[in-house]
C-alpha cells in the first residue's frame, strides 16, 4: 500500500512511525518531509497541491493523510477527491472550523454549543465598545490562521484596544487580523480531545494536554507546544459524557446541515472551568506535539484512518491500548525567537519503551542536524503516567545536539 502523508513535522513522523507498526508493506512519501522521514520513505519536495494531486495519481497512492492545516485551508482534500485519490481530512469548506475564528464562534452561538461570550467584528468602535464591557483580562484573536500567533491576552482595556487596532490595521497579522474576535477570558485547565470522524460517527481518542508555555510551571513565551501526555486523568468520564453529547455530536450534526459534514480529525481545545467544557477553538486535524502520545496509543492507526476515510466507523471496532504516553520536546538553543545555528544530533541508546519523533531536522551526509525550531520529541510509553513520564526523560538524557532545550516538567498537571 503506498501513502502519501502531507506535513514536515514530528506529527506526520510519528503517524509514520506508526503506520508502519500497524501494516509492514507499506510505501510511504511525504512532502515535504524532514530529514528524518527520509528515512521511512520517499520526501517530495513541494507542497504544491496541484502538482501534488498529479505525483499521487501518476504513483497510484492508495492513501493520502494531511497532518498540517495549511493543506486543509487550501482545500487538499477536494482537490483529492475530485481525483478520485483517497485522502483523510476536512474538506475546505469543512475546515473552517479552524481557519476563520469568527466562522466558528458563530457556529458554536448557532448550535448552541458552550464557548465564550464573544464579539466579531471588522468595526473598531463596536469592538471597543465590547471590550468596555468586559472584565480583564481579555481575549482578542485574529480571524486566519496565525501559526498558532494570533491569540492576545490583554491584561487591561487599554491593551485590548491597542491589540484590536493593531489586527483590524492588518499591522500585527496582515489580512488574518482584519476581522477579530474578541472574548471574554475563561479560567480553568485545558484539555485537547481528539475525535476521528467520518461524517456521521465518531471514535474518540485519549484525551491529552499540551505544554503551550517555553519554561516549567507553564512561564516564558506561547510556543507551538513543548510537550504532552495522554490520557490525561483530568478527563473524568463524567466530563467526556457530555463532551460528546454537547460538543462533538452536535458539532457534526451542525456541520450537516450548514452542507460540511465533517470528516478527519476533529481537535477540540477545550477549557475545563466549574466542571463545564467550554470550546476555544477547533482543529481539523492532530495536534502536535499530542499526536506523537497518541499515536502509539492506537492498536491500529491505519485502520482507524481507513474507518473514516472510507465512511465505516460506525461498523469498526478501534481498540486502544490501556498504556500511557509522555513526549518530551527538544528544542534548538534560541526557539522561539529565532532561529539557531545547525547541529548534530547524537543519540546513544535507545531505551525500551521509548521512541523518538523527528521534526526540524535535516540529513547531511548521512547526519541527521537539528535544523528548525522543535526539533524531536522524546516519547515514554509506561503502565502509568509517572512510568511513562520516567522513560521519555531517560530517552530525553541520552539524546544531544547544541543547544538542546526542553521543559522538566512535562505531565506536572497529573503528577505532584
Ligand atoms: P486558541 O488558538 O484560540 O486556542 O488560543 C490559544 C490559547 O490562548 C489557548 O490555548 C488558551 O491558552 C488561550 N485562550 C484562548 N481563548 C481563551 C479564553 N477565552 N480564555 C482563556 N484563555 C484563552
Ligand atoms: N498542540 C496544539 C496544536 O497542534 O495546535
Amino acid at each position: 500500500m503506498k501513502i502519501l502523508i502531507l506535513g514536515s513535522g514530528a506529527r506526520e513522523y510519528s503517524i509514520a512511525l506508526a503506520l508502519k507498526r500497524s501494516k509492514t508493506d507499506l510505501e510511504l512519501f511525504f512532502a515535504p518531509g524532514n530529514g528524518a522521514t527520509e528515512k521511512l520513505g520517499t520526501n517530495i519536495k513541494t507542497q504544491d497541491i496541484y502538482v501534488l494531486s498529479v505525483y499521487a495519481k501518476n504513483k497510484d497512492i492508495d492513501l493520502c493523510i494531511v497532518g498540517s492545516e495549511s493543506f486543509l485551508a487550501e482545500g487538499v482534500v477536494d482537490l483529492f477527491k475530485q481525483n478520485d485519490i483517497p485522502i483523510f481530512g476536512p474538506t475546505k469548506a469543512a475546515a473552517m472550523l479552524e481557519t476563520s475564528k469568527s466562522f466558528m464562534k458563530n457556529f458554536l452561538k448557532k448550535y448552541k454549543i458552550k464557548t465564550a461570550k464573544f464579539l466579531s467584528t471588522t468595526n473598531l468602535s463596536k469592538a471597543v465598545q465590547f471590550i468596555e464591557k468586559l472584565t480583564p483580562p481579555i481575549v482578542v484573536k485574529a480571524d486566519g490562521l496565525c501559526a498558532g500567533k494570533g491569540v492576545i491576552i490583554a491584561k487591561t482595556h487599554n491593551e485590548a484596544i491597542e491589540a484590536t487596532k493593531d489586527m483590524l490595521s492588518g499591522k500585527s497579522f496582515g489580512d488574518a487580523g482584519k476581522l477579530v474576535v474578541i472574548e471574554e477570558f475563561l479560567n480553568g485547565f485545558e484539555l485537547s480531545v481528539f475525535a476521528v470522524c467520518d461524517g456521521n460517527d465518531f471514535v474518540l481518542l485519549p484525551v491529552a494536554q499540551d505544554h503551550k508555555k517555553l519554561l516549567d510551571n507553564d512561564e516564558g513565551p506561547n510556543t507551538g507546544g513543548m510537550g504532552a501526555y495522554a490520557p490525561s486523568s483530568l478527563a473524568s468520564e463524567k466530563l467526556l459524557r457530555k463532551v460528546k453529547k454537547d460538543i462533538i455530536i452536535p458539532t457534526l450534526a451542525g456541520m450537516k446541515k450548514e452542507g460540511a459534514e465533517f470528516s478527519g480529525v476533529l481537535f477540540l481545545g477545550l477549557m475545563v472551568a466549574n466542571e463545564k467544557p467550554y470550546v476555544l477553538e477547533y482543529n481539523v486535524r492532530f495536534g502536535d506535539p499530542e499526536c506523537e502520545v497518541l499515536m502509539p496509543l492506537i492498536e491500529d492507526p491505519l485502520e482507524l484512518i481507513l474507518a473514516s476515510v472510507q465512511k465505516r466507523i460506525r461498523h469498526t471496532k478501534i481498540n486502544i491500548k490501556k498504556e500511557y504516553a509522555v513526549g518530551v520536546v527538544c528544542a534548538s538553543q534560541n526557539y522561539p525567537y529565532k532561529s539557531s545555528p545547525k547541529s548534530e544530533i547524537l543519540v546513544k541508546d535507545i531505551p525500551q519503551d521509548t521512541h523518538i519523533s523527528y521534526a526540524g531536522v535535516s540529513l547531511e551526509q548521512d547526519k541527521l542536524m537539528a535544523d528548525g525550531g522543535r526539533v524531536l520529541v522524546c516519547v515514554g510509553i509506561g503502565e502509568d503516567i509517572k512510568e511513562a513520564r520516567d522513560k521519555a526523560y531517560k530517552l530525553c538524557e541520552n539524546v544531544d545536539f547544541k543547544g538542546k532545550q526542553f521543559r522538566k516538567d512535562i505531565a506536572f498537571q497529573v503528577i505532584k
